[in-house]
């Protein structure tokens, strides 16, 4: 897997990011299973309550694209060590993945490799299994 063009998108589109309130701008770019990549950012609103996460923007874009298979995502964030996604980017992208190779980085270069399956275990199950 090389990772270097994932993180090069993850941290040129973390520069778009809409944070004005938080000033904590985030990007993440997905892989996508057919080859290529889609980016999200972070979009704010002054009611705070409906900010977007980076994570789930490129989700989004990704389904408005008629792509639903991913293979990996890179997170970029300032925190040190990298952040990991929120709780409910957590659930959206288990929404589309089984699991799925994420790698947190950040601008000084460090790196934390995980996993959907590692940051969010025994995930909701819907419809349950018939009696
Ligand atoms: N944020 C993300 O974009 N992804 C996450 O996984 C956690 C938080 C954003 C939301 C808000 O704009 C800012 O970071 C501070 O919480």
């Amino acid at each position: 897997m090389d990772w270097e063009p994932l993180v090069s998108a993850a941290l040129a589109v973390r520069r778009q990011a809409y944070a004005p309130f938080s000033r904590y701008p985030v990007g993440a770019a997905l892989a996508l299973a057919g080859g290529g990549i889609v980016t999200g950012c972070n979009v704010e609103n002054r009611s705070y309550g409906l900010s977007i996460c980076a994570e789930r923007n490129a989700i989004a874009a990704a389904v408005a694209r008629g792509e639903r298979q991913f293979t990996a995502l890179v997170v970029a964030t300032a925190s040190s060590p990298p952040a990991a996604p929120c709780g409910a980017c957590r659930e959206v992208l288990a929404e589309f993945c089984a699991d799925l190779p994420i790698l947190l980085v950040n601008e000084a270069g460090e790196r934390r490799l995980t996993s959907l399956a590692e940051l969010f275990p025994d995930r909701f199950v819907f419809p349950p299994a018939r009696a």
